[in-house]
């Protein structure tokens, strides 16, 4: 029957999963934030590091700026669907971000430039749905906000209603300060990202180090300007440690390094990245698993027992 088969298709850890041991915090101050709300329990004191201590709600802008002033480091992971979501968030991971780099690990463009709105929001959907507590910020692609200030948050509304995402990035600087503030008037939290911005690929010829020399001085006045629009983080991509650095200590929104070295506030890669699934990487990914020799194995060996007659045994098998 249809719904036998249905149903024993959900992964079978949806029935059996423990109770969640959320491993980041939040802040005390939530009846501050939520003036409407009833009085919180008065429970034991909650730890307040972003990453690494327990919470019972999802991460805030606020949250994310109190980890700045506490000098606390914190990792941000891409996720485009629900499993990895759930994964990544029961690993502690405070923001997930449903990159445009979907274009290129899910929907296999060589570039970011072809994703759409309609293809992502789907995504960030499933994110949402995936992670229980981790903030989801969702990626505006490329042609959905650069336009006008009505494109921008025609695009961003469509993420903050379909996809009930917590906030949206945009790439870019000065140029788009417009977009910025009205999104920011509108109630939507926005984080900038500046150096590498993969949409600009064909501007830059190429996927090259950003922001070197005079750059460099650009690039810290775009970081201002944005911070000054109301910006809660900026993306730093590609771009030297040092400048990373200046940048980081000019602002007071975290600063969130990729392939910028160690002096940001928050770091961030691509998951199929960080877990060692795609073959081929730039200098500042560091592989934490070799997914794509795991999952190659586990094909082989099934499709090999599978050839053999050897699965499924009467333990996979219905009476
Ligand atoms: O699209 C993306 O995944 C990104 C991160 C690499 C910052 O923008």
């Amino acid at each position: 029957m249809a719904v036998v088969l249905v149903g024993s298709s959900v992964p079978s850890g949806y029935a059996t999963v423990a109770p969640r041991d959320w491993r980041y915090t939040v802040s005390s101050d939530v009846s501050a934030s939520t003036p409407n709300s009833p009085a919180q329990p008065q429970g034991p004191a909650q730890p307040t590091a972003l990453y690494g201590g327990q919470g019972t709600r999802r991460v805030t802008v606020r949250d994310i700026a109190a980890a700045k002033g506490r000098h606390e480091k914190w990792p941000m992971l891409t996720a485009y669907d629900a499993l990895s979501a759930r994964v990544f968030d029961e690993a502690g991971i405070p923001v997930l971000l449903v990159g445009d780099s979907a274009a290129m690990v899910v929907y296999g463009y060589d570039s970011t430039i072809p994703v759409t709105v309609d293809d992502l929001v789907p995504l960030a959907a499933a994110v949402v749905r995936g992670a229980k507590r981790a903030m989801v910020v969702a990626d505006l692609p490329f042609g959905s906000y650069q336009a006008s200030v009505p494109e921008a948050l025609a695009s961003a509304t469509r993420f903050m209603k379909e996809a009930n995402v917590q906030a949206i990035k945009v790439e870019g600087g000065r140029r788009i300060l417009p977009q910025v503030e009205a999104m920011v008037a509108a109630g939507i939290p926005v984080m900038g990202h500046l150096g590498l911005t993969p949409q600009s690929v064909n501007a830059f010829g190429g996927y090259r180090v950003q922001g070197r020399g005079e750059d460099g001085e650009r690039l810290l006045a775009d970081a201002k300007a944005l911070e000054a629009a109301g910006a809660f983080s900026v993306v730093l991509e590609c771009v030297p440690d040092e400048l990373a650095r200046r940048v980081t200590a000019a602002l007071s929104v975290p600063t969130i390094g990729i392939g910028a070295g160690e002096g940001t506030d928050a770091q961030v890669l691509v998951w199929q990245d960080m877990a060692g699934l795609t073959p081929h990487t730039a200098k500042f990914v560091k592989k934490y698993a070799d997914l794509y020799s795991v999952l190659g194995d586990a094909a082989r060996e099934y499709a090999e027992e599978v050839v053999a007659g050897t699965f499924p045994t009467p333990e996979y098998s219905y009476r």
